[in-house]
């Protein structure tokens, strides 16, 4: 066999098998009862509103353009669907502030070509969206602990950043029910972090995937609403904000977009003309025909089906699990994250739960862009139903208590 090696380029070497995309697998296995994947129940896809949308299509005239080529700033009505959606949320935006990707992934990658040069540095959360790192990690850049509590100074960050050789391009997070933390950044630590990205002189990639999952508190303007209210407008601030309709419509279908002042816009689309020329027309078309005639009637379905979920993994994690352990109470979204005693690996307590237990859940390292916190777990409530998630739980709180006994 070639050794491929000294040919792939120095950036390929980042490029890591995502645990998560090998877990999927297990999803196959029917005898699983899994809290691995982070993806919707396919129960609660609106088929039927996808059938009558392509049938509608492929019985009109919109035919032709819905199987061409088409823009590669995105579907024009679609766009100003968005645009009117995000604008509820305090994202005044024209629709030529929203871009097209295919799902938001695209987005992560897109941004992380345009901001970084090798050895930059991308602020994460501790932990973050594991596909961030993915999309991110082909640009080689440094990883440098966004602190969102405001204990360190932008000295700080320049200082590391200098150390290796690069600048702070940007601060990436989700503000709503993160993925893996299911947690929602209050609304002085947005405000904080705003006033550091001033400070740094940085982008803020604001992941929105989960944004419209909200099952009970209040909610909290997205920073990029925080950011146009003090700038006076979108074409001022510094906040790029990323959505989907992968968690509230379907992800098959591979749509989700950027909101953004221009100039970030204009740079997004000749990306795209070099990478791909623009995302599926006909899917583009399908979602804003379900979105914009049954959009709020789909997510009321899926908040009152996944909040059910979350109370009964809430519920569980109450009932079963050693009083060592501590897990977060989302206001929304798809995940609980549990932190288990200092020294409990997740990856070695995965192997033992999927050969006795038949439970599955994502160690929490790999969420780490320095692979720390061996000892958390991400669990995700979205398609178990509730007589499956307390038995999941209680087989994994057995497991969990003894391995901790084990220990001592
Ligand atoms: C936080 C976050 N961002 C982005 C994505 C990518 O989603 P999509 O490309 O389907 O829009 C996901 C998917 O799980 C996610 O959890």
């Amino acid at each position: 066999m070639l050794d491929w090696e000294h040919i792939f380029a120095t950036r390929s070497s980042r490029m890591r098998a995502s645990e998560i995309r090998e877990l999927l697998k297990l999803l196959d296995q029917p005898d699983i009862i899994s809290f691995a994947g982070g993806i919707p129940d396919p129960a609660l896809f609106p088929d039927v509103a996808f059938k009558e949308a392509y049938s509608d299509i492929f019985s009109g005239a919109q035919v032709n353009a819905a199987l061409q080529y088409s823009v590669s700033e995105g579907y024009k009505p679609l766009r100003e669907w968005i645009a009117r959606d995000v604008a509820k949320i305090g994202i005044d935006c024209t629709p030529d502030n929203v871009f097209i990707t295919s799902g938001s992934q695209q987005a992560l990658d897109y941004l992380g070509k345009l901001f970084l040069s090798p050895n930059d540095t991308a602020l994460v959360t501790w932990p973050t969206y594991l596909g961030a790192l993915s999309a991110f990690n082909a640009y080689e850049p440094n990883y440098d602990q966004l602190s969102l509590n405001g204990n360190r100074t932008p000295e700080a960050y320049r200082d590391t950043a200098a150390k290796t050789g690069g600048a702070v391009k940007f601060a990436y997070l989700s503000a709503d029910f993160s993925n893996p933390t299911g947690e929602t950044i209050d609304l002085a630590a947005r405000e904080r972090l705003l006033a550091l990205a001033d400070e740094l002189d940085i982008a803020i990639l604001e992941d929105a995937a989960y944004q419209h999952l909200r099952y009970d508190g209040e909610a909290i303007p997205p920073i990029m609403a925080l950011d146009i209210a003090r700038r006076g407008g979108i074409e001022n601030t510094r906040t790029i904000y990323s959505g989907s309709f992968s968690k509230t419509l379907a992800p098959g279908l591979r749509v989700g977009f950027v909101v953004a002042a221009m100039p970030v816009i204009r740079k997004l689309v000749l990306m795209k003309q070099a990478a791909d020329l623009h995302s599926s027309t006909i899917n583009q078309i399908a979602i804003e025909h379900v979105a914009s005639r049954g959009f709020d009637a789909q997510v009321a379905k899926i908040r009152s089906v996944y909040s059910k979920r979350r109370d009964a993994m809430l519920a569980a994690l109450d009932k079963y699990m050693p009083k060592t352990s501590t897990w977060t109470r989302p206001e929304g979204g798809m995940f609980v994250w549990v932190t288990l005693p200092e020294g409990m690996d997740g990856a070695e307590l995965l192997a033992k739960s999927i050969a006795t237990e038949k439970v599955a859940f994502v160690p929490g390292k790999a969420f780490y862009a320095d692979g720390s916190n061996a000892n958390t777990l991400r669990m995700s409530f979205s398609c178990a139903d509730e007589a499956m998630i307390d038995e999941g739980i209680k087989r994994l709180g057995r497991l969990i208590s003894s391995a901790i006994r084990a220990a001592a």
